[in-house]
């Protein structure tokens, strides 16, 4: 076994054995908080949701994360059937039983609901929606810089499954995730349709070349929060950001890599597909861009 790590990967809290969950308006102890066999969720992957984080009492950019969970709730034609103010209610809700009042994340999720058979048609969700809210405490603990590997799952085309919709069924990442571990690396980097460098199975990346910072057209992949907040924080503090095509040629060579995601905020990147990213270790503008982004969210 080799010492992958997660980009989701955080302290160790005993806390978080008694956290209480938020199941369709209930806050549950773990052990008691299910869904049913028969929910669209666990039998379809049917269902949206978002990953939000805390620092210091906020939830940050929550408007920006409800706006994507209402809008992939909408493409999917699912019915949330509550308003915006209600689900921030049951976040704050869940936050106050647990306690938490910075270092926690949440999973929002919102599923088609419970089916009245086991199929897929949706009709068959007629109970109205599932919804859970799942708060941990959470300290992003990730030892060393993360190694990618590439992977043949590409990201998708718009009208087979929107890779811009935080779906449950995640399996293409899964997918591309697990043949990145039999690779012996701890994520996979996925390129897009035409082979451009695009995103990994559950962050968006970034290199840094000669000083500049580059990502991906944003086609093809999730539309990060994190990932705009960045190229936002390059364009108001004189560092040269590009949203373009590059390929695997450009990134082996690029002097700094890096990841974003709401979870673990900007995480460097030391290795792809066996070349050392330039020193393997993190670098000077990922440094100073995590500085910009703590100081943004207030940590
Ligand atoms: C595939 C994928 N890429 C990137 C992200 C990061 O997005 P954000 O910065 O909004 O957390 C996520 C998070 O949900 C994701 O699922």
């Amino acid at each position: 076994m080799n010492d992958h790590v997660s980009t989701h990967q955080a302290e160790e809290d005993a806390r978080n054995e008694s956290i209480l969950i938020w199941v369709d308006g209930k806050l549950l102890p773990r052990a008691q908080a299910t869904v049913s066999v028969y929910d669209s969720g666990f039998m379809l992957g049917d269902g949206v949701w978002e990953g939000i984080r805390l620092y210091n009492n906020r939830w940050s950019f929550l408007d920006e994360h409800l706006d994507r969970q209402f809008e992939a709730a909408k493409a999917i034609d699912l019915d949330i059937a509550r308003t915006r103010a209600e689900v921030v209610a049951a976040v704050l809700e869940t936050q106050a039983a647990n306690g938490m009042t910075t270092d926690a994340h949440a999973r929002l999720m919102v599923t088609r609901g419970v089916k009245t058979r086991p199929f897929q048609h949706p009709r068959l969700s007629q109970q109205g929606p599932t919804m859970v809210i799942i708060m941990e405490h959470s300290r992003p603990k990730i030892p060393r810089p993360i190694t990618l590997a590439t992977v043949p799952h590409l990201r998708g085309l718009p009208m087979t499954q929107d890779p811009k919709l935080n779906s449950h069924s995640k399996l293409n990442c899964i997918l591309a995730c697990i043949a990145a571990q039999k690779a012996g690396a701890d994520e996979a980097l996925m390129l897009d349709i035409h082979g451009f460098v695009n995103t990994t199975n559950a962050c968006n990346f970034f290199i840094v070349k000669k000083g500049e910072v580059w990502t991906s057209t944003g086609d093809y992949c999730m539309n990060g929060i994190t990932r705009q907040k960045v190229i936002d924080l390059c364009h108001a503090n004189g560092i040269p950001c590009r949203e373009k095509n590059f390929s695997l040629v450009e990134t082996y060579s690029a002097d700094e890599a890096f990841l974003t995601g709401t979870f673990g905020a900007q995480t460097p990147v030391g290795m792809i597909d066996g070349r050392t990213i330039g020193t393997g270790q993190m670098g000077p503008v990922t440094e100073r861009l995590r500085g910009l982004y703590k100081t943004l969210v207030g940590a």
